[in-house]
């Protein structure tokens, strides 16, 4: 496995396996890989002749006052997760290699991205669509591969890459969790151990709408109800959102009868964690 820093390294090996007529995949991370974004390289892997993991914290796709400076690193570490599971490639670019100076080119959309993690991260998805597309040109892999934890993120670079003609296929993988039920996120280390403990509240809280639906109940109102409640009851969450939505428009609904999102976003503690279901 090559470790690589810069994008004519990328496009130079890029254009030697397509001259062999080699099929890629990439794998695009902020690196500090757990069992989530292992769970898509495997699945890269399986799929693919050659796969591509960027590890790069975007600095575009946070705001100012969020955890950028203490976003967890380990290349090391995160190196060897992927050489074990069968990574050709890993891109880890300096900022600078992806901003340059004077940089001012941005990709951004008009649908889908107010709602959800948008309405408190306003910037957020003009920096995820700007480094996505820009990982995309540089190497121009034939799938590329995301979390379904990051739901709204899934749907926004599916839009992406059918508004732009990318003519990439776009894999959404399951959530990957903890035994006891918490989503595998970077941002779990961030937890204390009562925090950990009270994070449950995300996925249970989830359990009980679901299991309302699984009753037959469609009364979005009714669903949201349950979860906010549930959530409520534990002392150190504090709800951002709890939304039942359109699963392709992300446009909020009232009768959960078609695909839908049931997406949940709350700080425990200081640490803002995501969680979701979809509902087909
Ligand atoms: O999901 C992430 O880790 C990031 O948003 C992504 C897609 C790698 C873009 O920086």
């Amino acid at each position: 496995m090559k470790i690589v820093e810069t994008i004519q390294e990328v496009r130079n090996q890029v254009k030697e396996w397509r001259k062999q007529g080699i099929s890629v995949g990439l794998v695009p991370t902020m690196g500090y890989l757990h069992e989530g974004h292992k769970s898509l390289i495997d699945r890269a892997v399986a799929e693919n002749d050659k796969v591509v993991v960027s590890v790069f914290v975007n600095p575009m796709q946070f705001g100012p006052k969020e955890d950028l400076a203490s976003y967890p690193r380990d290349l090391e570490r995160d190196a060897a997760i992927c050489g074990e599971a069968g990574t050709a490639l890993v891109f880890h670019p300096q900022p600078e290699e992806m901003y340059h100076k004077g940089f001012s080119s941005f990709v951004d959309m008009d649908t889908l991205t107010g709602g959800l993690c948008g309405k408190t991260r306003p910037i957020h998805f003009r920096g995820v669509c700007t480094v996505v597309s820009k990982l995309f040109h540089i190497v121009m892999p034939d799938k590329a591969y995301f979390g379904q934890k990051d739901a709204q993120q899934l749907a926004v670079i599916r839009h992406m890459v059918d508004d732009l003609d990318f003519g990439i296929e776009i894999v959404g993988c399951p959530i990957i969790r903890e035994e006891d039920g918490l989503a595998k996120s970077s941002r779990n280390t961030y937890l204390n151990k009562e925090e950990r403990e009270a994070a449950l509240v995300l996925n249970q809280s989830l359990t009980e709408g679901k299991a309302l639906m699984d009753a037959g109940e469609t009364d979005a109102g009714k669903i949201r109800q349950a979860i906010v409640e549930k959530l409520e009851s534990e002392p150190l969450a504090k709800i951002d959102y709890v939304e039942v939505v359109d699963w392709n428009t992300l446009e909020p609904v009232e009768n959960a009868e078609g695909p839908v999102l049931v997406a949940i976003a709350a700080y425990i503690g200081k640490t803002r964690l995501i969680d979701n279901f979809i509902w087909e």
